[in-house]
């Protein structure tokens, strides 16, 4: 395994600022017009900048240059192949939680010494894949998971490399269902268990220990917990060198948060500072798993005003994309800003924005104001590239939609919009 220092070239890199901007009041992704691809492509469709996903995967890179390190995009956030393809071609690697991310990755050539896998729940079937597979590293949440992973080992004949992910009881201040580092939580092994799992794993013929991972939650706004969480790391680490035990391999999760509303998370040159003291011996590679971070602002949702019906209360702003398009506002209450395509009112109202989808949950925004718009304008639900599409569902019976790569003055379609017919597949009417 190589850890990628330096990713090759120098390209289309621009920042998610600029990915998404006003031309004459008319919204573009790069050089593209949102309405012209709107006409062309229909909606609901997701939109992501090339250039934009370049720069964020270039930018986080850089900011370790002085670290042995290595990129494992979180493929949860955003497994589209193409999105894959284009970080495996900048140099990274990934984060998988399943025999389908790891089919995925390996679709597009994902080096398997690049690959990690992480999750709670992993199935013979899945262990068995990623050893066959020989992936870089298994993280490892229990004992009863690194003594199924033996045992399959010596079954296959091979000998798997493991980390154990540690979990730090930090307090990731984050929206409680996507924060995963305090005790409570399903994920890790106490910091207490740890060193007696390493020398039992020590005793072991088919696994080999190379490392200690933990990840404290998603959309962390602080640095503070980052870094406790890391020296909660450290101090485990600096224990197991005392009885002998030598990790080339630290894994700090993912997790930083990106600005959505009013939010002000540390830059990615202020969290690589306040990490990079932990390696300045550089006696172990660092790995990170970043998912939103590179590919939130990449992306927005486009979707279409159906009809505007109003009431005695607030007007609802009823559009073509549901809770099954975009779950992140009816699953945690999450605040996307919503832009129209076209700049053309000059007064505002205040509604709430929902979908077509019948729940009560199912809306992209409340009490929001926005450019008054009516039957057939076009809205841009924003920085939705990650957890979007890949949280989306055919829930009602509705096709999911299309994805949409945008370089330059170019866009290719990454994922066909699903049909009627798709809906059906496998399913037999006896
Ligand atoms: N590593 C592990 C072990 C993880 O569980 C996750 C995310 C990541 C890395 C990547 O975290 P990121 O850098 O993207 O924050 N659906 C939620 C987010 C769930 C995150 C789950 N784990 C949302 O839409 O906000």
């Amino acid at each position: 395994m190589s850890p990628n220092r330096f990713l090759p070239g120098g390209g289309d890199e621009i920042s998610g600022m600029e990915a998404f901007r006003y031309r004459h009041d008319q919204l573009f992704c790069e050089k593209i017009s949102l309405k012209q691809l709107a006409r062309e492509i229909g909606t609901p469709v997701y939109v992501y900048s090339r250039g934009a996903l370049e720069g964020s995967l270039r930018n986080f890179d850089h900011a370790f240059v002085d670290v042995p390190h290595l990129i494992c995009y979180a493929v949860k956030s955003n497994s589209n192949l193409s999105i894959l393809k284009l970080f495996r071609d900048l140099g990274a690697g990934v984060d998988i939680v399943s025999g389908g991310e790891l089919f995925r990755s390996l679709q597009v050539g994902v080096d398997p010494q690049k690959i990690v896998f992480s999750g709670v729940g992993k199935k013979n079937a899945e262990i068995d894949y990623a050893l066959n597979t020989d992936i870089l590293i298994i993280n490892v949440e229990s004992k009863a998971e690194l003594d199924a992973i033996e045992a399959r080992a010596k079954a296959l004949n091979h000998r798997a490399r493991v980390s154990f992910r540690v979990n730090p009881d930090i307090d990731p201040k984050t929206h409680p269902n996507i924060s995963t580092g305090l005790r409570e939580h399903k994920f890790g092994i106490s910091t207490q268990e740890a060193l007696p799992l390493y020398q039992y794993a020590r005793g072991l013929s088919h696994v080999e220990v190379v490392g200690i991972s933990c990840h404290i939650g998603s959309q962390v706004t602080s640095l503070e917990p980052f870094l406790q969480a890391a020296q909660k790391v450290f101090d485990v680490l600096g224990r197991l060198q005392e009885i002998g035990i030598h990790l080339q391999y630290v894994n700090l999760g993912g997790g930083v948060g990106i600005r959505y509303h009013d939010e002000s998370p540390p830059s990615i040159a202020e969290y690589a500072q306040g990490l990079r003291r932990f390696f300045a011996r550089k006696e172990q590679v660092l790995i990170l798993e970043p998912g939103r971070i590179l590919c939130g602002k990449a992306g927005l949702l486009l979707t279409e005003v159906l009809y505007v019906k109003r009431s005695d209360r607030r007007p609802f702003v009823i559009v073509d994309a549901g809770m099954n398009d975009l779950l992140r506002p009816g699953l945690y209450d999450a605040y996307h800003e919503i832009w129209p395509v076209e700049r053309n009112a000059s007064e505002t109202f205040i509604v709430d924005i929902v979908g077509p989808v019948c729940e009560s949950t199912d809306f992209l925004a409340h009490d929001r104001e926005i450019p008054v718009t009516q039957r057939g304008d076009l809205l841009a639900i924003m920085d939705t590239g990650a957890y979007g599409f890949s949280l989306s569902s055919n829930y009602n019976s509705r096709p999911r939609p299309a994805e949409v790569l945008v370089r330059n003055n170019t866009y290719q379609i990454i994922r066909e919009r699903e049909s009627y017919e798709d809906l059906v597949r496998g399913e037999k009417g006896i």
